[in-house]
C-alpha cells in the first residue's frame, strides 16, 4: 500500500472511546482502532476485562486506558468522558458497543408473544437504545459538537433490519438504533459530527453464546439454522469488524459518509429466510 493510501486509515490524531470495549466485539474494535494509531479508552462496568484488553493493546504497541462507566448513567458517562479527555485528549471517535439481548426477553420456540414481560422488554430497550445510543451520543456529542469534529459509530445489528424470530425486543430495539442513528446523522451533518452504524451478523459473544452454541462447542439448533442461512456458512470472527470501524472512524477515509449502516454478516441479509 502506498503512503498516501495508508494515511487514509491513520488515526494517530484521534482519541477513541469504546463503550462496552469490555465485551467481545467492542474489545476487538478497540484493538483495531489502536492498531490504526488511535489512543483508545475502554469504558465499561467490568474493570478486570477492561484492563485485560488495555494490556493486549499495549502489548501490541498501542495506547489505551480503562475507565469505569455505566452506559445507562449520564453522570457516569460525563465523568468518564472528562477523565479520558484529560488523559488522552478530546474524544473524536465514539464506538457505542454496550448492548445485547437478554434471556428473559427471548421467546422460547413456539411460545406466546402475549406473555412477554414488560420488564424484559424495557431492559432490552434501555440497554440497546438508551444506553447504546441516546446517552452516549448526548454526552460525547456535546464535546464533539463544540470542536466540530467527531465520528460516532453505533453498533446496531442485522436483527434491526429484519425482525428475527424469538428475539423480538432485541430486534425492535436495534431497529430503533438504526433510526436514531439516521436522525442524529441529519441533525449534526453540518456540524462536523458524522453518525453511522455497523450491523454485525452473528458473532458468538457473551450475551448470545448460549443461544448459538452448546457447552461442548457444537451449534445449538438455532445456531445450525443461522449457519444454514449464512452464505459464508460460518459465524463471524470479532476481528472482522475492524475494517468497518477504522474506515468509519477515519475522517480522511469516510469524511462524506454519514447516516449509513455497514452490514458485516457473511451475506446473511442477502438471502431470503
Ligand atoms: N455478537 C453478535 O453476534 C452481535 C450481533 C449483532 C450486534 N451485536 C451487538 O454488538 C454489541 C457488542 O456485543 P457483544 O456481542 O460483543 O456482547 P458482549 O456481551 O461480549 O459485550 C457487551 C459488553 O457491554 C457491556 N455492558 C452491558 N451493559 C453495560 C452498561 N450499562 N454500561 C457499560 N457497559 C455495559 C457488557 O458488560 C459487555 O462487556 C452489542 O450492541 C450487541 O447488541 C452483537
Amino acid at each position: 500500500m502506498s503512503a498516501a493510501n495508508c494515511s487514509l486509515f491513520d488515526l494517530s490524531e484521534d482519541t477513541a472511546v469504546v463503550i462496552g470495549g469490555t465485551g467481545v466485539l467492542g474489545g476487538a474494535m478497540a484493538e483495531a482502532l489502536a492498531a490504526a494509531g488511535a489512543r483508545v479508552a475502554i469504558l465499561g462496568r467490568n474493570a478486570e476485562r477492561g484492563q485485560a484488553r488495555v494490556q493486549r493493546i499495549e502489548k501490541n504497541g498501542g495506547t489505551a486506558m480503562f475507565h469505569a462507566a455505566d452506559a445507562l448513567d449520564r453522570d457516569s458517562l460525563r465523568e468518564a468522558r472528562d477523565a479520558v479527555s484529560a488523559t488522552l485528549g478530546p474524544v473524536s471517535v465514539l464506538v457505542s458497543a454496550a448492548g445485547g439481548n437478554h434471556p428473559d426477553a427471548t421467546l422460547p420456540p413456539g411460545s406466546d408473544f402475549c406473555g412477554l414481560s414488560r420488564e424484559a422488554w424495557d431492559t432490552v430497550f434501555d440497554l440497546n437504545l438508551t444506553g447504546g445510543v441516546l446517552l452516549p451520543a448526548q454526552v460525547f456529542g456535546e464535546t464533539m459538537l463544540a470542536r466540530q469534529r467527531g465520528s460516532i459509530i453505533n453498533i446496531a445489528s442485522m436483527a434491526g433490519m429484519i425482525p428475527l424470530s424469538r428475539v423480538v425486543a432485541y430486534s425492535a430495539a436495534k431497529a430503533a438504533v438504526l433510526n436514531l442513528t439516521r436522525f442524529l446523522a441529519r441533525e449534526w451533518a453540518t456540524q462536523g459530527v458524522r453518525v453511522n452504524a455497523i450491523s454485525p451478523g452473528f458473532f458468538p459473544a457473551e450475551q448470545n453464546r448460549a443461544l448459538l452454541m452448546n457447552d461442548d462447542g457444537s451449534y445449538t439448533e438455532r445456531g445450525e439454522q443461522i449457519i444454514g442461512h449464512t452464505p459464508m456458512a460460518r459465524f463471524g470472527r470479532p476481528e472482522e469488524l475492524g475494517g468497518a470501524v477504522v474506515w468509519l472512524a477515519s475522517r480522511a477515509a469516510s469524511g462524506f459518509v454519514t447516516g449509513q449502516n455497514i452490514v458485516v454478516d457473511g451475506g446473511f441479509i442477502s438471502t431470503t429466510i
